[in-house]
């Protein structure tokens, strides 16, 4: 008996969706390794372009629009299968409007459902006419009240890592990449912005048009719409935010363009043409995002003295790590962050010198320390590999300083093994050799390998790879930054040990960096008459700096210090920053008292978080 399209549509969803890894992997195609967050099978049917058309319900919470995929599917296949999240599908059709047949797999909590649509060989156009739902993941939607400016909502997306497919039915592996394009309608007081090329103003329509050349992976698919106006640092580089706000934000990033250029000298030619920076409301859930064309940046970073830029570096830096050269799976994590902290060491190094470099070195060396023993503590040890194994796990557990800092620490390792110089060339041709490609951890170990011998006669040594990825911890050799300015932190800690004096004149000139030395390496338990004394010396808890207010914030928990309990409470509600706020909710979990205030905190604070702060705080505040 002949089965007919649906009984072949429900056949194909029953057997190949499951998360088991069945899909075949042919030659000619550009995935290199089977990516257990996503149901699409790129081996037999392929996207290559996107035209997005769509239009933003603020009252309704709700994005309509049409996905307009062209793709590629090999000879025989009928079927092509995208990723999707709380998605409505209204109907799929072909080129020519004609309806092709569809359905939605059974959901999964993490993946979401898979998106079958039959084809034939003629199918080189698929449009899927759908619309998100209210509380989609990677969306967030702000009141007037979340925002600088109180007057007008905002919305944008973190599709990082699989949530894409929550806005955008697509096939959500950093493997698979496209170009796209894409026409935007908003409330006429907002201007839109994506990760491609952007409008400069708003204008009266309320329609915004977008284009994205270069092909990228889902995850850097970015929108953002709000009163937002733009300020230009350079020809190709400048700042949004909120018009309160861009004025400050263009001045702490005034180095913007020094920075391109420090990395294009570095690394090689920057491809995307023009770098902004988008500055998003405090609910933002990371530092940074390294849209394509608009990095996406979390106020926290607007110190008032320049101090925290190393973030956009890092932002920049996966311009060339991570966007040109991209991680083939979540588990090959390593491969986007190690190389950026490491590339964006590099810039803030050629901008700010050594001495400035080897503080953020250093400070980065001990957080990974500590991230390993809590992590060995936790039962997570097989995570201190630089290569994980996330299937059936959300991608978000890969999110640890293993990737950024014990990726930099391997990359430093070899670079100290064998010259500055050896290392840069290889770097810039490893970009310019993969550009717009894919990598696994798998083929990164010949290819640096074959790179030192055929270019320098050198082996590097078998136990280097091994050690550093497929194994847990840190090896027994790894470098130690020179931080000469913490020199000068660990005699004034050593002193005050002594005599719990602190010298104003030294102090008085530390940055950022020295005094989160400083606080990080305080003895414990310390006194309230030691507490208040601090706080009169630094002004910890009126900080508007958020790196050092969270460190100050976990001292004042731990050491009962209730003079700050207000202002942390503040910062919890206002900040929706997932690095702060883990820590300070981790340590008020910690005592009965604490863990009541958490709660109390958290009912407050949780409806303006965005889901992914969300996800993480609901399995720690409970
Ligand atoms: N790409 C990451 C953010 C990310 C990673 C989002 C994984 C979702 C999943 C971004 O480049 C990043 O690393 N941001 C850091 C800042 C950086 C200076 C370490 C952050 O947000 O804290
Ligand atoms: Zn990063």
């Amino acid at each position: 008996m002949k089965i007919n399209t649906i009984q072949k549509l429900i056949l194909v969803l029953a057997v190949s969706l499951p998360l088991s890894c069945q899909k075949k992997n042919s030659v000619e195609t550009p995935m290199k390794a089977h990516d257990a967050h996503s149901y699409a099978s790129p081996s037999e049917a392929l996207v290559k372009h996107l035209h997005w058309k769509a239009s933003v319900n603020f009252e309704q919470k709700i994005i309509s629009a049409v996905a307009s995929w062209t793709i590629e599917a090999q000879p025989g296949v009928d079927l092509i299968t995208f990723d999707t999240k709380g998605l409505t599908i209204e109907k799929v059709t072909a080129a020519n409007e004609q309806p092709l047949e569809f359905r939605l797999s059974e959901n999964n909590a993490l993946l979401g459902q898979a998106l079958a649509v039959l084809i034939t060989p003629n199918t080189t156009t698929v449009n899927i006419y759908y619309q998100t739902s209210p509380g989609a993941e990677a969306v967030q939607w702000l009141s007037p009240q979340q925002t600088a400016g109180k007057k007008f909502p905002f919305l944008f997306t973190q599709s990082q890592a699989i949530l894409a497919r929550s806005w955008v039915p697509c096939q959500d592996s950093p493997g698979i990449r496209f170009t796209y394009d894409a026409e935007v309608t908003v409330p006429k007081d907002l201007l839109a912005l994506m990760s491609a090329s952007n409008p400069k103003t708003k204008n009266d329509s309320g329609v915004y048009r977008f284009e994205m050349k270069q092909p990228i992976p889902s995850y850097l698919l970015a929108l953002a719409v709000g009163d937002v106006s733009y300020k230009s640092i350079s020809a190709r580089s400048g700042i949004y935010a909120e018009p309160t706000l861009v004025d400050t934000a263009t001045w702490e990033f005034a180095d913007l363009e020094k920075m391109i250029a420090g990395a294009e000298e570095l690394y090689g030619t920057y491809q995307w043409d023009q770098y902004d920076v988008l500055v998003l409301p405090p609910s933002f859930p990371f530092g940074g995002m390294e849209n394509p064309r608009l990095t996406f940046a979390t106020p926290t970073i607007l110190s008032g003295d320049r101090s925290l830029t190393s973030l956009i570096a890092h932002e920049l830096a996966h311009s060339w790590s991570g966007n040109l050269v991209t991680n083939a799976t979540w588990n090959d994590f390593w491969l986007n962050e190690g190389f950026t902290v490491y590339f964006e060491t590099r810039i803030m190094e050629k901008l700010y010198g050594v001495d400035y470099a080897e503080m953020l070195a250093s400070l980065s060396l001990q957080e990974l320390k500590e991230e390993i023993e809590t992590m060995k503590a936790d039962s997570l040890a097989a995570d201190t590999k630089l290569k994980l194994n996330l299937g059936n796990r959300n991608p978000d557990d890969g999110v640890t300083a293993i990737a950024y800092n014990k990726g930099y620490f391997f990359l430093r390792t070899i670079e100290e093994q064998h010259g500055r110089d050896k290392f840069d060339q290889f770097v810039k041709d490893y970009f310019t050799q993969n550009a717009f490609k894919v990598m696994t951890t798998e083929e990164f170990v010949p290819f640096i390998k074959d790179y030192y011998i055929a270019k320098f006669n050198i082996a590097l040594a078998d136990s280097l790879c091994n050690d550093w990825i497929y194994s847990e911890g840190l090896p027994a050799y790894c470098p130690t930054p020179n931080a000469v300015r913490f020199q000068k932190v660990d005699e004034v800690l050593a002193t005050w040990k002594a005599t719990q004096q602190l010298d104003n004149t030294v102090i008085a000139k530390w940055s950022t960096h020295e005094w989160l030395h400083f606080l990080k390496n305080l003895p414990a338990p310390l006194s309230e008459t030691q507490m208040k004394a601090l706080d009169a010396a630094g002004h910890f808890t009126k900080s508007g700096n958020a790196e050092i207010f969270t460190v100050w914030g976990t001292l004042a928990i731990q050491n009962n210090y209730s003079e700050a309990y207000a202002n942390i409470e503040k910062f919890l509600i206002n900040t929706g920053r997932r690095k702060f706020l883990m820590p300070l909710y981790t340590e008020l979990m910690k005592t009965e008292a604490g863990k009541k205030r958490a709660l109390e905190i958290y009912s407050k604070a949780r409806p303006n978080y965005h889901f992914v702060a969300v996800n993480s705080l609901d399995k720690l505040v409970k």
